[in-house]
């Protein structure tokens, strides 16, 4: 049996950090599912497959190897990716990605095996909904898309990368709306997701709630 806590929330949000420093603090294996869809997009741009070239991302969906370490570490096909899948060819080529049924289906069934017999607190956009309906704990991570932006704007400057909080803003949008209308399996709150507005909360303030949240659930 696997207890299972599903954090699900827009681009931004903080689930990354949420779900990295709650997993630490109570032993759950974090999952990034965001990362699965960043592998399949990056296989794609290797060998040139575009969205509309169904046999080819079939094959590669046959051959894909995704490993992921608890140190953060991410594997394709045996190839250290985990900085690769976070540059800007992947994050732009990855939500339309992310529509492609067959895509879905292979991650899906990647993402359950993940979690087979663990303790795990996975994070995504259909979580709550679709991959684990049933979750012990659902968590719905929001923030708004200002607050969201200025977060992701001091991220990349950390990083050495600047950028402009417009222009920021406009891919935030720009995402949102691609994630929440896509046909199969849109980001929605799960309607037993408990939701969090961390726009005017700190980190340690969310990872309180959150822990707080897992604690009453597995008393
Ligand atoms: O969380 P992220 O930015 O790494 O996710 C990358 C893309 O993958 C995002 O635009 C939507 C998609 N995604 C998804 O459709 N379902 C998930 N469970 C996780 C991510």
């Amino acid at each position: 049996m696997s207890f299972v806590v599903a954090i699900d929330g827009p681009a931004g949000a903080g689930k990354g950090t949420i779900t990295k420093l709650v997993g630490e603090k109570l032993n759950l294996v974090n999952v990034d599912t965001g990362a699965t869809f960043r592998c399949v997009a990056l296989n794609m741009l290797k060998e040139n497959v575009g969205m509309d070239e169904e046999d080819k991302i079939r094959s590669i969906l046959e051959k894909i190897n995704i490993e992921m370490y608890p140190d953060g570490k991410i594997f394709l096909n045996g190839e250290d990716v985990t900085k690769r899948i976070r540059e800007n060819d992947v994050n732009d080529f990855v939500s339309p990605v992310s529509t492609i049924k067959i895509v879905r289906d292979k991650l899906l069934e990647i993402q359950r095996k993940i979690a087979e017999g663990k303790n795990v607190i996975m994070e995504g956009r259909d979580i709550g909904t679709t991959v684990f309906p049933n979750a012990d704990v659902k968590i719905y991570l929001d923030a708004t898309p200002e607050e969201r932006a200025r977060r992701r704007v001091l991220q990349n400057k950390e990083k050495g990368i600047e950028t402009s909080y417009e222009e920021v803003l406009e891919n935030i949008k720009d995402r949102d709306y691609r994630d929440s209308n896509r046909e199969i399996a849109p980001l929605r709150k799960a309607e037993d997701a408990i939701y969090i507005d961390s726009s005017e909360m700190t980190i340690e303030e969310v990872v309180d709630k959150v822990i707080d949240i897992i604690k009453m659930t597995r008393i």
